[in-house]
C-alpha cells in the first residue's frame, strides 16, 4: 500500500472534474486506487506518503490512434489529402520497416516520445513486417507502458514491399500473441490491424474477422476519414451500406472491442451501427485539420451513444501530445457550434478531459480515472510557472490543458509503477 499527496484532478464523468486540494490516492499493491481522500484515514496511517506538494496529480493520457511507423514524418508533408499522401510520403516510410535496425532506433525514440507526453496507454498500428513489430511490443513491454500493438494486414492496392498475404498476417497475429503473452505483465497485448478496406481483400478481411472472434482480440481501423476514400470504398464494397457496414460484414466492427480512427463523415446507417455495436469513434482532429480529410462530430456521435476517445494519429497528426489534441478538439467544436448556428454544443473542458483519459482508458479495463479498483495510470505535474498567482485548482488544470507541455511532467506511473525514461539509443 502506498499513498500519493497533491492536488488531485480527474474525470469521473465527462459532466465535471473532481477536484482534491492538497489530498492523497490511496494505492494498493497490485497498482489499484483505493481511493481519493481529502484526509489520510486513521486505517492507512501506517500507509508510507510520497508527497509531491503544491503539484498537480492527474491520469496519464490514452492516445487511442497512432502510427508508430510514421514517427519519422512527424511534423513533415501534410501538402496532401489522404490518399495521395499514403502514397508519396507514409507509404515509402513504412517500407523502411523491413530493416530492423532501422526499426529499433526509430521506435525507440517513438516509444520514448509517448513516455515524454505522459501517454502511458495507446493504440498502435505497426507495419506488415513481424520483426519488426515484435519489437516495437519488446519495447512498449520494457518500458513498463500499456500499448495494444497492431501487425498491419495490406494485400492490395500498396507498393510491393509494404504487403504481406492473408496467411501471413494471420500468422503474424498469431506469434505476437504468444509473443505478448510470455511478459510478465500483461499492459502490452495484441490488438487485429486490417489498415483499412482499399488495404484488405475480401479474402483477408474475413480472415482477421475471424482471428478476432478465435482469439478474442480487440480490432483497429480507420473508418469514414476522407469523401475520396469513402467514394473508394463504395466501389470496393458495393453490396455494403455504410463503410463501416464493409467492416460488420467481415466481423471487424464491434463483434470483439472496436476503435474506427476517424469518422468523419459518419451519420445515419453507419452512426446506428457503430452505437448498436458499441464501436469507439477515435477522433483524430489534428490529423483531420492537417490532411484536411474533414472532422468528426463529437457531439453528434456523443448524442447517438457512440463512445468516443481521442487519438494523435501521427502523422496525420503532427504532435504526439493528447493535450494538444484535446486542445484541437475543444476549438474544433467551438467552429462546428457557429457553424451549426448553435445546434450542435460544444465540448466542455470535463468532457474532452475524459476523452483523453477515462473514456479510451475502457479500453484496457480500469483504466484513466482515479476511482476505486482503477489501475493507477498516473501524472505528477509541475505548474508553478503557469501558477505564479494563486489561481484556484480548476483554474490551474484549464490552463494546463491549453498552455502546458511534457516538460511540466515531472513523474509518471503505469498500473501503480513508476515508469523511468526509456534509453533513446
Ligand atoms: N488510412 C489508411 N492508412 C492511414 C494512415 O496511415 N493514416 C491515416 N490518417 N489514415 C489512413
Ligand atoms: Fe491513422
Amino acid at each position: 500500500m502506498h499513498a500519493y499527496r497533491a492536488n488531485i484532478v480527474y474525470t469521473p464523468t465527462p459532466d465535471a472534474f473532481r477536484y482534491v486540494e492538497l489530498g492523497y490516492v490511496v494505492v494498493n499493491d497490485e497498482g489499484r486506487v483505493v481511493d481519493v481522500f481529502e484526509h489520510l484515514p486513521a486505517e492507512y496511517a501506517s500507509v508510507t506518503v510520497t508527497d509531491f506538494g503544491d503539484k498537480l496529480l492527474m491520469p496519464a493520457f490514452c492516445d487511442m490512434h497512432v502510427h508508430a511507423p510514421q514517427y519519422r514524418n512527424m511534423g513533415l508533408a501534410m501538402d496532401m489529402e489522404l490518399l495521395p499522401w499514403l502514397n508519396t510520403y507514409t507509404f515509402p516510410e513504412e517500407m523502411k520497416y523491413k530493416d530492423e535496425a532501422y526499426a529499433k532506433r526509430l521506435y525507440t525514440r517513438f516509444v520514448h516520445e509517448l513516455w515524454m507526453q505522459g501517454t502511458m496507454r495507446c493504440a498502435v498500428f505497426a507495419t506488415v513486417h513481424l520483426p519488426a513489430t515484435l519489437l516495437l511490443a519488446d519495447l512498449f513491454n520494457d518500458a513498463g507502458m500499456g500499448a495494444y500493438i497492431g501487425l498491419g494486414g495490406m494485400n492490395r492496392h500498396s507498393p510491393q514491399p509494404l504487403t504481406n498475404t492473408t496467411q501471413q498476417v494471420v500468422a503474424g497475429t498469431i506469434q505476437l500473441v504468444e509473443h505478448c503473452a510470455a511478459y510478465s505483465n500483461h499492459r502490452v497485448r495484441p490488438i487485429v490491424t486490417p489498415r483499412f478496406v482499399p488495404s484488405c481483400t475480401p479474402d483477408m478481411l474475413q480472415a482477421l474477422g475471424d482471428l478476432a472472434r478465435d482469439y478474442q482480440m480487440p480490432v483497429q481501423s480507420h473508418l469514414s476519414e476522407n469523401m475520396s476514400e469513402i467514394a473508394w470504398v463504395s466501389k470496393l464494397e458495393p453490396e455494403t451500406a455504410s463503410y463501416g457496414d464493409a467492416y460488420n460484414k467481415y466481423g471487424l466492427f464491434g463483434q470483439t472491442p472496436t476503435l474506427m480512427a476517424h469518422c468523419c463523415y459518419t451519420e445515419g446507417k453507419e452512426l446506428q451501427l457503430m452505437r448498436n455495436n458499441r464501436v469507439f469513434a477515435v477522433h483524430c482532429p489534428t490529423s483531420n485539420c492537417n490532411l484536411a480529410s474533414g472532422m468528426a462530430s463529437v457531439r453528434t456521435l456523443l448524442d447517438n451513444n457512440v463512445p468516443v476517445a481521442l487519438g494523435t494519429d501521427v502523422s496525420g497528426g503532427n504532435h504526439a501530445s493528447i493535450l494538444r489534441v484535446m486542445q484541437y478538439a475543444l476549438q474544433v467544436s467551438k467552429l462546428q457550434y457557429t457553424n451549426s448556428h448553435g445546434n450542435l454544443r460544444f465540448l466542455s473542458l470535463s468532457e474532452t478531459f475524459y476523452l483523453g483519459t477515462k473514456a479510451g482508458g475502457q479500453f484496457f479495463g480500469k483504466v484513466g480515472s482515479f476511482e476505486p479498483g482503477y489501475e493507477f495510470d498516473a501524472l505528477v505535474v509541475d505548474d508553478h510557472y503557469l501558477n505564479f498567482d494563486n489561481y484556484s485548482l480548476p483554474h490551474r488544470i484549464e490552463r494546463y490543458i491549453y498552455l502546458g507541455d511534457d516538460r511540466d511532467i515531472k513523474f509518471r506511473f503505469c498500473s501503480g509503477q513508476l515508469i523511468n525514461e526509456p534509453k533513446q539509443e
